[in-house]
């Protein structure tokens, strides 16, 4: 055998000192031959996309690896976790059949244990399957049934395989994520600490129908194909946003816990994610380790620190997290609690303690020698306080949205010096009001005739600032910012796609159907092919370049809630620009309140959606966007009369800064929703959104639009108001018992909850103060309504 291999490793030899530079390729390997790292050789799949071979891991430290030709990205690797010397070392095709990895010529690090009398033969495919098999084609190993962190096209994931992080960017080695199938037959992602371990995907709280998941099929299997669906035995399934035939795709479970696929983009020779199963990374576990907080800084990358009074642990790895400065004594007279707002940590709670005042947390907390914090929050549907003691504090995040404190347990000599601290920890998000958004349309014309033009505008009533901009946290990003991945990918996109000109104008078929019509263009429904029913908008010309438009076009796609419409997609075909939305069956809030279908349930629960939708774009610190166009045509309602916010985030698709021409000449009502910031050039802040808001309010509560003035009747003379909202105050002052009788939508008269109605006027009259300093937030008003949800029964 050896005799017969010789003849070809000397015609390799020659090659490889024909061109001294670049290692030499085979197509297989047979037994009695051997790969070593002195004489770099690489086999090659035979269309050439994939190389195996000794892949360099570090300082003189090698792994035998496959990888994508031209990226150099690494799909397997065989010792990971055992980098062998760049001396002596081998990959050997043993006589018997076995493969075997050895070090400096010594030890084994890796074998197939494979045996094999007849001949066989060593091939990386096309698809990046390393295979041995012998002559009559029976398969003795393959690297496919062994992946690392990747998973290729055409690769299954079964119940005896999983995939595994690698420790970093720089380093291959096994991390902490694991992607596998549970017992319970769903496919899960687990993070493997140190010290703990959880499952974080899909929400571990949810259980398996609510995911949308089976646990009845058992046979664990999954796979991606090569258009790009993938599809699992647990009814997970999904669909690249570039579904169709590509070069490359490679699905990862990144070092950052996400599983995200990529596709290989040819034109700009980099990857991109088509696809991402986490969209908010704090959500991950292990992410900050214990004692750590995870927090949003732009976009959807994330930062880490410690809590006030702890200190990292491995200065490079957050995953080790933080210890205390501190020896938290077991004496309760010892020790104090520091209130940080905003702050969830999940699990490892020892109990649940319901209808808890606040003292009896604190003293359960203190008596407890473990009880490191404790949570305390307010549960809605119970009506009650709940204390939830923490021994471990991980998994934490600060995120502005979520409602709800931890009281963190400190020594009482060091309060002092924490309370501080904690005062800058709570600005670690954003916080409204405490930044100043720049008003695009003054910044870009600070002249004198435009400012005329302004005033001329207010003045006659007919401008409106059609404005809705998107402003990113401010913050500088830290060093210590996780998730800014180096590999250079360009669209982090939640499932949404592409769509083609050609796609659109069939679904629509050829822009027929219009069912509206705003200010950034005309809405038409559609059928798209796979027989979803979409409102397809399409955009004005915008002289905006195709990369721009993507930029800003997956930052909406990104945005994920409930009340908020769902973008499904985009064009961006030459000149043509289309946004692809899901289609909301009961049209929008300004034509239902027109025509009397909702009655003031509905309206008290749309009210209620509308402010979480508005709460999640303000607070939600990773999309920090402002609307600016609250009004209810924007408002969409779906089958069930749930809303939801649309148009939002649209202005940085156009001209932004620019006010479009038309908009002088066409009343679109928006004028009686604007906040007065606008109209006296004060600072935008997300509080004009919370003045529309309660316009909006107002005018589901009586029916009565903002741009009309309101008739009214007062003994016998009609009085005439120019403002909804002065009429409404006046009547609330107006020392009549039953003044809500007097303002409420008489449509709804006499079939409505009352104290109710009052909730919302009097929420609606504080977002509507003309300070905006004494306007609530729209978390705020979540929460009051939520608060008042169950009044009233
Ligand atoms: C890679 O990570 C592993 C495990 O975290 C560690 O033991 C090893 O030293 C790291 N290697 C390098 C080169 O940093
Ligand atoms: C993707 O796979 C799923 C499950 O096998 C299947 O139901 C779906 O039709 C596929 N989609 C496409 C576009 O092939
Ligand atoms: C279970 O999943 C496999 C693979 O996705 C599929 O082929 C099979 O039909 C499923 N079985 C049942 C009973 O649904
Ligand atoms: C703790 O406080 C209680 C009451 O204030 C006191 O009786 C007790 O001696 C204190 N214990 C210590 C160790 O200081
Ligand atoms: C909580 O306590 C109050 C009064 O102590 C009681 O009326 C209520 O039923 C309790 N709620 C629960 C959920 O136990």
């Amino acid at each position: 055998m050896k005799s017969m291999a010789s003849p070809v490793l000397y015609l390799i030899l020659s090659l490889a000192f024909s061109f001294p530079l670049s290692s030499s390729t085979l197509d297989a390997m047979s037994k009695g031959t051997s790969l070593s790292i002195e004489k770099p050789e690489v086999l090659i799949s035979p269309n050439g996309a994939f190389s195996a071979g000794f892949y360099s891991v570090g300082d003189n430290a090698f792994c035998f690896a496959i990888w994508f030709s031209n990226s150099r990205t690494v799909v397997w690797m065989a010792n990971r976790d055992q980098p062998v010397n760049g001396k002596r070392s081998k990959l050997s095709l043993q006589k018997n059949g076995n493969i075997l990895l050895t070090d400096a010529g010594k030890f084994t690090v890796w074998a197939t244990n494979t045996v094999s009398l007849s001949s066989v033969q060593l091939s990386l495919y096309n698809t990046g399957n390393l295979v041995l098999r012998n002559l009559e084609g029976v398969i003795l190993w393959e690297s496919f049934d062994s992946p690392t962190d990747t998973l290729l096209p055409r690769q299954q994931l079964t119940r005896n395989t999983k995939l595994v992080s690698s420790s970093s960017h720089t380093n291959y080695s096994s991390g902490f994520y694991e992607l596998f199938y549970d017992n319970d037959n769903l496919l899960r992602l687990l993070f493997n600490g140190p010290d703990v371990s959880s499952i974080y995907w899909p929400d571990p709280w949810l259980v398996s129908w609510e995911t949308g998941r089976t646990s009845y099929n058992n046979s664990r299997i999954a796979v991606l194909n090569s258009l790009g669906n993938f599809s699992s035995s647990d009814d997970f399934n999904f669909m690249s946003n570039d579904y169709g035939a590509m070069l490359h795709r490679r699905l990862t479970l990144g070092y950052d816990g996400n599983i995200q696929l990529y596709s290989w983009e040819e034109e700009r020779q980099t990857w991109v994610v088509s696809w991402q199963a986490i969209q908010r990374p704090c959500t991950i576990h292990g992410a900050c380790g214990v004692n750590g907080l995870c927090s949003y800084v732009t976009g959807s990358s994330r930062k880490c620190s410690c809590l006030p009074g702890y200190k990292m642990k491995s200065s490079t790895d957050w995953s080790y997290g933080c210890e205390p400065e501190f020896d938290l004594s077991c004496n309760k007279n010892e020790s104090d609690f520091l209130l940080l707002s905003h702050v969830e940590f999940y699990g490892y709670d020892f109990g649940l303690f319901p209808n808890y005042t606040f003292d009896q947390c604190t003293n359960l907390c203190l008596q407890a020698c473990n009880c490191r914090a404790f949570q305390y929050t307010f549960r809605y549907d119970t009506g009650s306080w709940n204390c939830y003691p923490k021994t471990l504090l991980l998994n934490g995040y600060h995120s502005s949205y979520f409602i709800g404190d931890i009281y963190l347990k400190l020594p009482k000599s060091k309060y002092d010096s924490y309370v501080n601290h904690a005062e800058k920890f709570s600005l670690v998000c954003s916080n409204e009001g405490t930044i100043e958004l720049a008003r695009t349309y003054v910044k870009n014309r600070e002249n004198g005739a435009v400012k005329f033009m302004l005033w001329f505008a207010c003045g006659v009533g007919g401008l409106e600032v059609i404005c809705i901009f998107v402003v990113w946290c401010l913050l500088i990003r830290t060093q210590k910012s996780l998730g800014a991945d180096k590999q250079g990918y360009v669209i982090a996109a939640t499932g949404f796609k592409s769509f083609t000109y050609a796609e659109l104008k069939r679904a629509t078929k050829g822009f027929t159907e219009e069912i509206g019509r705003g200010a950034w263009g005309a809405v038409y429904k559609g059928v798209l092919s796979d027989k979803r029913v979409a409102a397809i908008k399409r955009l004005n010309e915008a002289d905006q370049g195709e990369g721009e438009f993507l930029a800003e076009v997956s930052i909406i796609g990104r945005i994920n809630h409930m009340n908020l419409i769902e973008m499904w997609g985009y064009c961006a075909n030459g000149k043509h620009r289309l946004l692809v939305y899901e289609y909301m069956e009961h049209g929008s809030l300004a034509e239902n309140l027109s025509i009397g279908t909702l009655d003031w349930k509905k309206r008290f629960e749309i009210a209620q959606g509308i402010a979480k939708g508005l709460a999640y774009l303000h607070e939600e610190c990773l999309e920090w966007v402002l609307h600016c166009d609250v009004k209810p045509q924007n408002i969409l309602l779906d089958s069930n009369y749930h809303p939801k916010v649309a148009d939002f985030g649209l202005s940085k698709l156009q001209n932004r800064g620019v006010i479009p021409n038309s908009t002088f000449s066409k009343m679109r009502g928006t004028r009686g929703y604007m906040a007065p910031e606008w109209i006296f050039n004060l600072p935008i802040t997300s509080k004009v959104d919370v003045y529309s808001y309660g316009i909006v309010v107002l005018e589901m509560v009586t029916g009565k639009s903002p741009t009309r003035s309101v008739h009214d009747i007062n003994e016998g003379v009609e009085i005439e108001h120019e403002r909804l909202v002065t009429w409404v105050r006046e009547k609330k002052n107006g020392e009549v018992a039953n003044w809500i009788e007097d303002i409420i939508d008489p449509t709804m008269e006499g079939r409505c909850d009352m104290g109710k109605m009052e909730i919302l006027v009097e929420m609606a009259l504080q977002c509507v103060e003309e300070d905006k300093d004494t306007r609530p937030t729209m978390s705020q008003v979540v929460e009051m309504l939520l608060y008042h949800e169950n009044d009233h029964h």
